[in-house]
């Protein structure tokens, strides 16, 4: 596939700073001071304005395919439910009957015509309205067309399901929100991808440890020594701000080749590992030939879940390109749990006092923009 303008300019700059022998660089450092890590007050207003304003990925189109297919989702701190509906649109609830507040649908996921509460039996359909409860009578006076589930902005882009874990007063205009990385992700066919695997992880960790990183590839020759290391070009990324989504292209080795290549045979998806920030908390991390899709959220103080879903462009015809997939999934899990052991240990080193703030080199330009990028959502100049 020829390369966008975009694409073009990233391999530019990139062969231009390794001939120079130089990266992609800011004019300072920037101190970040620990507190934002470890602050209850930063982290309930974090939940509160990037976990219920803004969309975070909760599933692959492929795990609600059909009419009424459903999945559950609780990490956010909120209950949500999320359901393929009879016009075929997606649509995500709260979880919490309108009765007495009881959970409507408990199992993680499945197929349902109706969602029946388990405390009184009032039952919702597929778009969320009440319709029907046992005795009815009791509830003469009641208007049921008021008390259907309470919806929550759900979206299907990129193959993906998208939902804003919170009602929102005005219409969320998803199109904007996502226009900068529109191109990329709309080229990669993400809804014809299948889902290799998909896992949950709980981490001992504040969940912005486990986001930052991705924002950097400075520690991929310390801390992914033995894995990650050799597949790329040591700390020579380049960033894209689209403030508040951040575009990190990782080169591979074999970008060199390029600088003996006519410009229009450049190609950019094999040269590159492309981990794209989502704000606030999403990654579509765009491998050669592969994908995988990072959501990750706090779950309390210094915890976090780590959402993870690898995607592979169809469903493996055989036991070779079974095994080639399981290879590239063994060794992801093991470059992850490198991250993770770091980020518990940073965790655990916050209460020794060593650090009042951390330092983003002027080279780990995505910590900088990742951090700019929250703290205007939190000041309230970002919005959706
Ligand atoms: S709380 Fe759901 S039916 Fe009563
Ligand atoms: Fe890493």
């Amino acid at each position: 596939m020829a390369v966008t303008d975009e694409e073009r300019d990233i391999i530019h700059q990139i062969l231009e700073l390794h001939a120079g022998e130089t990266t992609h660089m800011l004019p300072e450092v920037m101190d970040n001071p620990v507190t934002k890590y470890t602050d209850p007050e930063q982290l309930r207003q974090e939940i509160d304005i990037l976990f219920r304003n803004f969309p975070i990925v909760v599933a692959h189109v492929s795990e609600l395919a059909e009419v009424g297919d459903f999945l559950t989702h609780d990490d956010t701190g909120v209950p949500i439910l999320v359901t393929r509906a009879d016009d075929g649109g997606v649509k995500a609830f709260l979880n919490v009957c309108r009765h007495r507040g009881a959970r409507v649908e408990n199992e993680p996921c499945g197929t349902a015509r109706r969602f029946t509460c388990p405390y009184h039996s009032w039952t919702y359909d597929l778009e969320g309205q009440l319709r029907g409860m046992p005795q009815p009578v009791g509830f003469d006076t009641m208007d049921r067309s008021e008390h259907g589930l309470v919806q929550l902005p759900a979206f299907e882009r990129f193959g993906l399901i998208w939902v804003v874990p919170s009602p929102q007063e005005q219409a969320v205009d998803i199109d904007a929100w996502l226009a900068p990385l529109k191109d990329q992700l709309d080229g990669l066919d993400l809804g014809g991808h299948v889902i290799f695997e998909k896992w949950a992880l709980h981490k001992d960790m504040s969940w912005r440890l486990a986001l930052e990183g991705f924002h950097e590839s400075y520690h991929f020759c310390s801390a992914h020594r033995e894995t990650a290391c050799s597949n790329y070009l040591d700390n020579q990324s380049l960033w894209q701000n689209y403030r508040p989504h951040v575009r990190h292209s990782v080169p591979l080795p074999k970008i060199l080749e390029l600088r003996d290549t006519p410009e229009d045979d450049w190609t950019f998806r094999p040269n590159f590992m492309t981990q794209n920030y989502v704000f606030p908390a999403n990654f579509v991390q765009v491998m050669t030939d592969h994908v995988y899709i990072h959501t990750i959220i706090p779950t309390g103080q210094g915890t976090c879940a780590f959402h993870c879903m690898m995607l592979v462009p169809e469903t493996p015809e055989n036991d070779k390109a079974a095994r080639y997939w399981q290879a590239n999934y063994d060794v992801v899990r093991v470059v992850f749990d490198e991250d993770f052991a770091i980020g518990e240990g940073i965790q655990k080193g916050f209460e020794s006092g060593a650090n009042e703030h951390f330092t983003f080199g002027t080279y780990e330009c995505g910590l900088h923009f990742g951090q700019k990028a929250i703290d205007d959502a939190l000041a309230g100049e970002i919005t959706i």
